[in-house]
């Protein structure tokens, strides 16, 4: 058996439980959510920054190349080793001791491996959460690597907003300890942002402060039939103007979409006499109790004077069931890949745009593409649309590659040229959308990046992406 002389000096500097070489003990490391599959060398998964500095010395003497991953639920393959298996995955998960709670500086610090739902079980016991709410269960080194956003991103913020400091491990084992705690520092640079959405090629965050926010003691949640997108806008203003102080949620979802929903998912029921073009779900909450505010009863009173103003482009106003039309939203993405061949986006216009652009999606498939279906949903309040397209491949024909590479890039130009927005709204960067990200980025940024990241990772090793 030949010896892997990085394997060995990581499991002599290490131990055994923290680097895993057999197949079967590293699959999972290896395929992503939904992109994204190679071949680890091993998988290292240090307990303590310093192990982690140590890993990084280590693979720095070999000269291999690294990547970091959290609990690889990411969307843009950027967790997972290439296909060479030259490539070690740093795993935080064995990083995931410290939740230590400031209750009266409402910050936590909190190690890089602990996971979301560990996070906010914890907190929760002291009334308290971290907002940035997902449908998945990422770790909080790789949503501040990510900067993710999620569904009530309108209310209080993506990572980037919450987050006061960091602790890095740079790419050469250095260690940046920047664990501020102060929420005014107004002393130069915030060396925070460095490591924030940049998918862990400047550094591994091993430990982060993060500002929390007081559980709501209530919620309200109804879903608004809607006619079109410039009903869903108008709505978006009429509740901001009026429910602004309360307002954590404004999700759209389009009726091709939900068609999937209550396709795939025999315990939801279509709410609706008939699907409207968009059911749009808006949710109020407050840390007030409801016997100090009757939220449901002031959510109500709203969108039926909306209902009334806006005549036939408003089918309907459903107050209640919370609960079913979250799941609704948060099924959608697995029925449509339930569906037949699915491409997905993750796109974000100019709020005030998103009408126009979608219609010019449409426009284009109708014209082209009459067989692929626009299967649009996402966080209009934000000005995000996964606008995820949707086949069956034998009734098209072509392999569904091919309608990739046809739809693909003409939809990122619309979107990213025509209407000024971005190829990647929240999910990041990865191999997945490394194409847009060199096609679309500033040629000044990459080279900031390039100089960032010869501070930060002099061999670059770290990662799949490249910035510069
Ligand atoms: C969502 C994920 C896909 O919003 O971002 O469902
Ligand atoms: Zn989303």
């Amino acid at each position: 058996m030949t010896v892997d002389p990085v394997v060995s000096a990581l499991l002599a500097a290490l131990g055994e439980r923290a680097v895993l070489t057999a197949p079967e003990d590293r699959a999972r490391f290896e395929t992503g959510w939904r992109y994204g599959k190679g071949i680890a060398r091993c998988v290292v998964r240090p307990a303590s920054t310093d192990e982690v500095a140590t890993a990084l010395r280590i693979c720095g003497e070999h000269g291999v190349r690294v990547v970091p991953q959290g609990a690889n639920t990411g969307l843009v393959a950027a967790s997972t080793p290439d296909a060479s298996g030259a490539m070690v995955v740093l795993s935080l998960e064995r990083l995931n001791r410290t939740i230590a709670l400031d209750r009266a500086g409402r910050t936590v610090l909190v190690d890089g491996g602990v996971l979301l739902s560990q996070l906010n079980e914890a907190l929760a016991k002291d009334g308290y959460w971290f907002p940035v709410d997902l449908g998945a269960d990422p770790q909080i080194g790789g949503m501040v690597a990510t900067n993710t956003g999620g569904t009530r991103l309108l209310k209080y913020g993506d990572v980037r907003h919450n987050l006061l400091g960091v602790e890095v491990v740079l790419g050469d084992g250095r260690v940046l300890t920047q664990l501020n705690t102060l929420r005014k520092n107004n002393t130069g640079l915030d060396p925070k942002h460095l490591f924030t959405g940049t998918t862990g090629v400047f550094g591994v965050v091993t430990r982060a402060v993060l500002q929390v926010a007081p559980l709501p003691k209530q919620r309200a949640v109804a879903l608004v039939g809607c006619v079109d997108g410039p009903t869903v806008l108008k709505l978006l203003s009429a509740v901001e103007h009026e429910l602004g102080d309360v307002l954590s949620a404004f999700e759209v979802m389009s009726k091709n979409a939900l068609r999937a929903v209550f396709a795939h998912q025999p315990n939801l029921r279509q709410p609706f006499a008939e699907l409207p073009r968009y059911a749009t779900l808006v949710e109020l909450s407050s840390t007030l109790p409801a016997e100090a505010l009757a939220l449901e009863a002031v959510l109500e009173a709203r969108l039926g004077a909306f209902l009334e103003t806006a005549g036939d482009a408003v089918v309907d106003v459903l107050v209640g069931k919370g609960e079913e039309f979250w799941s609704m939203r948060h099924h959608i993405s697995e029925s449509l890949r339930s569906e037949g061949k699915m491409l997905a986006f993750d796109i974000s216009v100019p709020r005030s745009e998103l009408p126009a652009f979608t219609n010019e999606v449409e426009a284009l498939l109708a014209a082209e593409w009459p067989l692929v279906q626009l299967c649009d949903y996402g966080h209009w309040g934000d000005g995000g649309t996964h606008l995820n397209l949707v086949w069956n491949e034998a009734a098209i024909g072509k392999p569904a590659a091919e309608v990739i590479a046809a739809l693909q890039p003409r939809i990122y130009e619309l979107a990213c040229v025509r209407y000024q927005g971005s190829y990647s709204a929240e999910h990041g960067v990865g191999p997945h959308n490394q194409r847009y990200y060199d096609r679309y980025t500033d040629p000044l940024v990459k080279q900031l990046c390039a100089v960032l990241g010869g501070f930060c990772d002099p061999a670059g090793r770290l990662g799949t992406v490249r910035l510069s």
